[in-house]
């Protein structure tokens, strides 16, 4: 398995795997089992690779078969959901800091497909995603729609992610959690 970067000509690829695991598009028997919710047009992968640095993917020969976003809260400010989450920055507190757009950034979402997952995939991504960031953010910042237990289960249980506070947003209930940045990630082998 490859983690790296994402380059322009990968983009058609990770759209067709955000294609099928995405909250509009996923098929009904594979919701149970997580969804993404941001949906990013060609030019938003475009910008987050040239202007953040910030689209791993894991590739197993020449198939993607995960992705994981992360980038400077001034990217996601686009997305009203992000909107609130900036404008809230100020009343959260996370390893004793109050947050702003400089000490942390948002990752996310990540996306594994179905055969991979279960498997050191998952920490290895985001140990990959974290290595990318580390220097520019003590502070990771993600947030888990409460229907998602897949995806709780494996950011909270298996990569020591931890719950700052519950939100809602569009009449969806979400967790908004944090990531000490200098903490290698439990189970990576990169
Ligand atoms: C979320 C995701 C990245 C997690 O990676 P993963 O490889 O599936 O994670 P793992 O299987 O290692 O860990 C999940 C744990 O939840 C458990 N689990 C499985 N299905 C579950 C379910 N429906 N509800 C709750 N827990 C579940 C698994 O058993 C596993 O624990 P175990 O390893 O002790 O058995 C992946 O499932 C995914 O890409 N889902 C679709 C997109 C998504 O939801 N992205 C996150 C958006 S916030």
């Amino acid at each position: 398995m490859e983690y790296r970067n994402a380059a322009i000509q990968d983009i058609n690829k990770i759209q067709l795997l955000q294609q099928k695991y995405h909250v509009s598009t996923i098929r009904d028997e594979d919701k149970p089992h997580g969804f993404v919710t941001t949906l990013f047009a060609e030019n938003q992968f475009k910008e987050l690779i040239e202007k953040e640095n910030g689209l791993a993917i894991a590739c197993d020969g020449e198939k993607v078969i995960g992705y994981a976003m992360a980038a400077s809260w001034q990217y996601w400010s686009v997305w009203p959901l992000f909107q609130h989450m900036i404008n809230d920055l100020p009343n959260t507190t996370f390893l004793n800091t109050v947050l702003n757009a400089e000490n942390s950034y948002q990752y996310g979402p990540i996306c594994i497909d179905m055969e991979y997952r279960g498997t050191d995939v998952l920490p290895n991504l985001f140990e990959f995603s974290r290595l990318q960031m580390k220097d520019r953010y003590p502070v990771l910042i993600t947030f888990i729609n409460h229907i998602n237990n897949r995806s709780y289960d494996a950011h909270t249980r298996k990569l020591g992610l931890e719950v700052i506070k519950n939100f809602e947003f569009n009449n969806n209930h979400y967790y908004e959690l944090g990531y000490d940045m200098t903490k290698k990630t439990k189970g990576s082998n990169i």
